[in-house]
């Protein structure tokens, strides 16, 4: 994935502003920066591979002329992370040029036939092929405007895109597109924008309009044009005006996006607390009709959908398949039909696997509920019903604040469902209803009182090579999320497991000192945890337990240990154990010394570049 932005001013200079916006898109992508403006009738391009703040170090991405210009922050997917391949491309007269995220499936056919009516490839890009086409397009037909020619090089490709253009041939313009990559415009009285996402032009303005698949929008100085790439039809859309504030998208004060995020759970879950009943019911009605019900997701989504089939199970007596959305098409593909129901999971509803198992379904009638953190995400509109779970942007790559936020609301879903089907008491509802809003402040104390133990727990243990991850049930899944923090973030290798499959092989691993993380909630497996963890024991592993906060049993037989406030029912149980877990994997990255709010080879959606 990449981010893109780019700003239409009717005074001032664009340089500075598209800097500032792609340093606030730089968890979308940091292999490489880039900037073009347009002054009077030149383009201005400064480019380069690294970090944006090591690439303005070196060329001062601030200066450029003009009040029209392009960015790009870009995470490698064609060609190397170099000076070459950065965008922006342009055309082989350098009056066209181009920012792209996305992949361009048909690239080096195109690519082929524009070499062989004599164009020149700089890059080893798929964007490329772009602006040449543009240019194609222009020298077939001279009478074309910049946004004919843009649409007419459109339909040639294959594949996903947002892209911007600004071109010399029409100086005061600038033309953008969307096919499965997030696009987004912001306006106010003076400028427009557009970005990948929202925070990159918040501070500038809280309006915005979304870019729909297959539309392309014209920005200048009298406003936005949208159209359909099919018929050039007049699209007619108002802004609608964004309650997140632009605090909401940076660090205020802490050291890391993750960390911040982290804090910010007690809030989000708050605000998750406050989906739209109607579509909870809606939703919770398309479920109970199921004949049966996927739940589809990939990474920490899908470790969610792990949590919440327990959740389905133990309330409302509902099977469900969780199922790695990369896995879905080969797994379940053919038995996917018209009765089933496909629960997809994403965080930015862009990710490629989830979509593509989406598609799958979609082609076999099944029904698509969606659950995702970004409204006008592609995964909102190809479901039937969709929540919006209401964490706010997410900055740091490694999900932490939607992974609880997801885990509420399928708490909630899951509640109305048994309640549709009489599967729990009026008492037990009362009882989980009123814990679940208690959520929020058991993940504050957590966070008040336990992150000193987990920076201790992390400095201890911060050299070991490889860990265990271990839980029973629904803790199965919180065991199988924070070893995936612990990898991804501090780049040790951890393996998780349900504690009770430990024993049949990866238990020949543990010698005296390997570090064990068990996740033990007092629920109904509490007592044959003990047994796993006197197995582990009695071969010399140092026991980390996440423990409830009386749990004297587990204290006793623990070398260290994170204390969890006591009550919380088994349904709900991963949302605040997970937490000591987010924290010990982050302040082990710190120990390390790694940044964790940029995982190597990691984005934060797997789309796009
Ligand atoms: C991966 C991220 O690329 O996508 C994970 O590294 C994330 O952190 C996964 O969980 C799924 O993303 P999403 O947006 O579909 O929830």
């Amino acid at each position: 994935m990449c981010g893109i932005f780019g700003c239409i001013l009717k005074q001032g200079k664009a340089a500075p502003l598209i800097h500032a916006a792609l340093k606030r898109l730089e968890y979308r992508g940091y292999d490489s920066v880039g900037e073009v403006t347009l002054d009077g009738s030149k383009l201005y391009m400064k480019k380069d591979q690294g970090k944006i703040d090591e690439v303005h170090q070196a060329h001062n991405l601030d200066d450029l002329p003009g009040s029209i210009g392009i960015g790009h922050t870009r995470w490698a997917t064609h060609g190397a992370p170099l000076q070459v391949n950065a965008h922006p491309h342009v055309d082989c007269n350098g009056q066209i040029a181009v920012v792209h995220n996305g992949i361009i499936e048909n690239f080096a056919e195109l690519k082929q036939e524009l070499e062989n009516h004599g164009h020149v490839f700089k890059s080893r890009t798929d964007t490329e092929v772009i602006p040449h086409l543009i240019e194609e397009a222009k020298k077939n037909n001279p009478s074309l405007s910049l946004a004919e020619a843009v649409l007419d090089a459109l339909k040639k490709l294959n594949g996903s895109y947002a892209i911007a253009v600004i071109s010399t041939i029409e100086p005061d313009k600038i033309v953008c597109a969307r096919n499965e990559s997030p696009l987004v415009i912001g306006v106010n009285e003076d400028s427009a924008y557009f970005a990948s996402d929202i925070p990159a032009f918040l501070p500038l303005t809280n309006k915005a309009i979304i870019v729909d698949d297959g539309e392309i929008a014209v920005l200048s100085s009298h406003g936005v044009e949208i159209k359909k790439i099919a018929d050039s039809k007049p699209v007619v859309r108002e802004p609608k005006v964004i309650s997140w504030t632009a605090e909401m998208a940076v660090k205020q004060g802490y050291p890391h996006f993750m960390i911040k995020e982290i804090h910010e759970q007690p809030e989000c879950l708050r605000n998750t607390l406050r989906v739209q009943e109607h579509y909870a019911d809606l939703m919770a009605t398309f479920l109970d009709r199921a004949r049966e019900v996927y739940l589809v997701a990939c990474g920490t989504s899908y470790h969610a959908c792990l949590a919440a089939s327990y959740m389905f199970s133990k309330l409302a007596f509902l099977p469900t398949y969780p199922v790695i959305a990369s896995e879905f098409i080969e797994q379940h593909g053919k038995s996917v039909n018209i009765d089933s129901t496909i629960l997809a999971v994403s965080q930015s509803g862009e990710t490629a696997d989830t979509l593509a198992a989406v598609n799958a379904a979609r082609q076999r009638a099944a029904t698509i509920l969606g659950l995702t953190n970004a409204i006008g995400s592609t995964l909102t509109r190809v479901s039937r019903v969709y929540i919006g779970q209401q964490s706010g942007p997410e900055i740091g790559v490694a999900a932490t604040k939607t992974f609880t936020s997801q885990l509420s609301v399928m708490a909630q879903l899951a509640l109305r469902l048994a309640k549709k089907r009489g599967k729990v008491s009026q008492d037990e509802m009362d009882y989980l209803a009123e814990r679940l809003c208690r959520i929020p402040e058991t993940v504050q104390t957590i966070i008040n009182t336990q992150e000193e133990k987990t920076k201790q727990i992390a400095k201890k243990y911060k050299d070991r090579k490889t860990f265990f991850f271990l839980g029973r049930g629904i803790s199965t899944a919180t065991a199988y999320e924070g070893r995936l923090k612990l990898m991804e973030i501090a780049y040790t290798p951890a393996i998780a497991f349900p504690a009770g499959e430990s024993k049949h092989g990866p238990i020949s691993l543990v010698e005296p000192g390997f570090p064990v993380v068990f996740v033990c909630p007092k629920d109904d497996t509490h007592k044959t945890l003990i047994g796993n963890i006197m197995e582990m024991k009695a071969r010399g592993a140092a026991i980390i337990a996440v423990i409830e906060e009386d749990d004297e049993e587990i204290k006793k037989l623990a070398d260290d240990f994170v204390e969890v406030p006591k009550d919380v029912p088994e349904v709900l149980s991963s949302i605040p154990f997970i937490v000591p877990l987010q924290l010990i994997a982050y302040y082990m990255a710190v120990e390390r010394g790694y940044n964790p709010d940029m995982p190597r080879n990691l984005a934060k959606s797997v789309t796009v570049k």
